[in-house]
């Protein structure tokens, strides 16, 4: 990418076109196997991609953004195109070889996701404009070096988390964050749709969810360009926020074209008083109009940090019903295997003070109040199985005291380490991802020795790229998790998420387990051009040496 900016300089000085070939050591994440010669391949006007039926859409999509950023003029061929696209099963899952030679790019992978991989690649070695999708210099040319590369990702699961309930995020701002998950080789969209702040989520049998489930006041306004933290006021309305049925389609097909999975997170039994605010039946104490049982129980919407202490009354059949038409409504929206059901951080007092609740405790022979957290998490799972889907969780299912491992084992959930939980996963045998929030991976933490404001303030690149997942079998990937407590704006989402969530890519996929920070420092400043020309306000003072 260094080598095609600087040509595009020369160019611009000299008024002429100048070829120049791209570099395999710039790619991020770092492919698993590269060889490079010194000679290099230039990409012809006219070139043509050709693909097996199997590839085609990819393919297809490919020419398109090429011919969208460069004179190129691209066209898909039968066979024997300069990029000559085809299937290979012995490549693994997602995986693909690149061969390329003075005669072109031959391209082989297994499956749809080897074959897009391979082609964003290509889009990195060709530069930062057909990255960004913005007309290059028109004297530009394209070169590619002659070398071969074997690629295939460290990790199955490779995740980026939005929280949407705290601060609420349009639909273009996450296709945007899409996009660059795409360039990064990221494949899993975890939004977190629903939290005691706010219910973004649109469910047909429950249109509260989205009005006074969606409405918040005097929310916490943070501006980290001005270093400025301040709330509104009690009269500064914020929403209702939440997203239409189209946007919703929209931005999982939009995924799907970058082969990322969404997956959705409704946040229970905890965490839900958006939802208990629209439908206070849904409390164990549905008629308190405040603080009947403890300052932070009540059903007014919550806007400070911190979790409610009203719960989902898990003993009301109607509750159990209303969580149940919810994933119903989640498996018409989103297409893919699992359903993330949080679990994390439930306070169990109302369930303490709740007769029906602890009725409910007796009668199912339970131990105490975590156990029927278990027992709900296990209706609630055996419901998603019934429709084909299985659950995530965060790991409280697994390491609160009193979780009651056999139940959870029977769910065989995947368990989402925030705080802790790998080992425990893994001695049960639990398939888990990686997302501690005090190593880096909590990408929302503001940044060390720069940010006034925010969660944390001890974030940094060299954080992200350093602190290694553990070594266990059972662990499925790794995830850069992004909370909006204290970010609304997209810019700031942008700065904060930016540059790390590449880092994480980076861990992601390549197979390097012990990582140079130098070296990886070296080649993502190199990725300033594609950040600056797709418009994205990333944390430039981590992109300096
Ligand atoms: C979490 O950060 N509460 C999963």
């Amino acid at each position: 990418m260094k080598k095609y900016i600087v040509s595009l300089t020369v160019a611009l000085v000299c008024g002429v076109a100048v070829s120049s070939a791209s570099d395999f050591n710039t790619l991020i994440p770092r492919p698993s196997e590269m060889t490079q010669t010194l000679s290099d391949v230039t990409m012809p006007i006219g070139m043509t991609v050709s693909s097996p039926a199997d590839f085609v859409d990819d393919a297809g999509r490919f020419v398109a953004a090429v011919n969208a950023a460069t004179n190129l003029n691209a066209t898909l061929a039968d066979a024997n195109g300069f990029i000559a696209l085809s299937v290979n099963h012995a490549i693994p899952a997602e995986g693909y070889t690149m061969t390329i030679s003075p005669r072109g790019v031959d391209i082989q992978a297994s499956s749809a996701s080897g074959a897009f991989y391979a082609l964003q690649t290509i889009k990195q070695l060709m530069g930062a404009n057909v990255l960004a999708g913005k007309p290059g210099e028109t004297a530009a040319t394209y070169a590619l070096p002659i070398g071969t590369i074997k690629d295939q990702p460290r990790y199955e699961y490779r995740g980026f988390m939005l929280d949407v309930s705290r601060h609420f995020f349009e639909a273009g701002e996450i296709k945007k964050m899409l996009d660059l998950m795409a360039v990064y080789k990221l494949n899993r969209f975890h939004w977190h749709l629903t939290d005691d702040q706010g219910w973004r989520l649109p469910v047909k049998k429950y249109p509260k969810l989205t009005v006074q489930g969606a409405t918040n006041r005097n929310i916490l306004r943070t501006d980290f360009a001005q270093q400025k933290q301040w709330r509104e006021g009690e009269d500064a309305v914020y929403g209702p926020f939440a997203y239409t049925p189209e946007e919703v389609h929209e931005i999982v097909a939009y995924a799907k074209e970058r082969h990322i999975e969404v997956i959705p997170e409704i946040d229970m039994p905890g965490h839900m008083v958006a939802a208990i605010h629209a439908y206070p039946e849904f409390s164990t104490d549905p008629k308190s109009k405040k603080l009947d049982v403890h300052e932070d129980f009540s059903h007014e919407i919550w806007n400070k940090r911190g979790v409610s202490r009203d719960v989902l009354d898990v003993s009301n059949p109607k509750v159990i019903r209303f969580v149940k038409d919810v994933i119903d409504e989640l498996v018409e929206y989103f297409p893919y295997e699992y359903i993330h059901i949080g679990g994390d951080e439930c306070p169990t007092l109302a369930w303490e003070h709740s007769k029906s609740c602890q009725k409910l405790i007796k009668k199912l022979g339970l131990k105490d109040v975590r156990e029927l957290q278990s027992w709900f998490t296990k209706e609630i799972s055996d419901y998603a199985n019934t429709h084909g889907r299985k659950i995530i969780v965060w790991n409280e299912v697994i390491t609160e005291p009193n979780a009651n491992m056999e139940l959870i084992k029977e769910i065989n959930p995947v368990v989402f380490c925030w705080l802790g939980g790998e080992q425990k996963a893994e001695a049960n045998g639990l398939r888990h991802v990686y997302t501690p929030f005090n190593g880096g991976y909590y990408i929302n933490r503001s940044y060390e020795g720069v940010d006034k404001h925010g969660a944390g303030r001890d974030g940094s690149l060299k954080k992200s790229i350093t602190v290694m997942p553990p070594l266990h079998d059972n662990l499925i990937g790794i995830q850069g998790t992004f909370w909006t407590e204290e970010v609304d704006r997209p810019e700031d989402l942008e700065y904060l998420a930016l540059p790390r969530l590449i880092g994480i890519a980076e861990q992601a996929w390549s197979t390097q387990v012990n990582k140079d920070y130098d070296e990886f420092l070296d080649r993502i400043i190199q990725h300033r051009a594609y950040l600056d020309l797709g418009g994205y306000n990333y944390g430039a003072h981590q992109l300096q040496k």
